[in-house]
């Protein structure tokens, strides 16, 4: 699977509202996971103070890279084991798929269009796919 043009270009269109608004954004969506979906609290047990602002910087170098995968590799390594540390699962996506796009509609209002919103969907579900690939190795490595 590859991202269209289209979604690409919608995606990028949001990047400069998304680095205003990064730390409001991850704010307002643990907000929504926790109270939404509190079986997702006990994998944060540990997790340290700057969780947010890692969040905020993997949606930001995400959303600048949509179109040059490798250079996320890195990022995709870092974020792969610290899930798998944290016992990370599939069926978890789909909550933070949730939480993300409601907080990003909360917090950037009209300008979180339709299009950039299916963009979104669409760009988080093609990132989402590629962890859980590379989380299911390192289970299976980890045994
Ligand atoms: C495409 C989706 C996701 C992205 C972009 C993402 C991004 C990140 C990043 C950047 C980190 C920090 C890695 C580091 O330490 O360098 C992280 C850690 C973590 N993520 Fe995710 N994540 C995603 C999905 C999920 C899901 C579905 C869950 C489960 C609810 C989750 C739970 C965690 C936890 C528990 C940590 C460790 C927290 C800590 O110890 O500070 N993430 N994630």
């Amino acid at each position: 699977m590859s991202l269209s043009h289209e979604t690409i270009q919608s995606i990028k269109e949001t990047i400069p509202l998304i680095n205003q608004e990064a730390e409001n954004v991850t704010t307002r969506m643990y907000d929504i996971i926790f109270s939404k979906y509190p079986e997702t609290k006990p994998l944060f047990a540990d997790a340290t103070s700057d969780q947010h602002k890692k969040l905020a910087g993997a949606i930001a170098a995400f959303a600048g890279n949509v179109d040059n995968l490798p250079a996320l590799s890195n990022a995709v390594e870092k974020m792969a084991s610290a899930h798998v540390a944290t016992n990370v699962q599939p069926q978890h996506y789909p909550m933070v798929a949730d939480a993300l796009i409601t907080a990003m509609g909360d917090v950037l209002g009209d300008t979180f269009t339709q299009e950039r919103k299916n963009a979104w969907v669409e760009g988080y579900t093609f990132l989402a796919g590629v962890l859980m690939q590379r989380e299911q190795q390192l289970y299976a490595q980890n045994g």
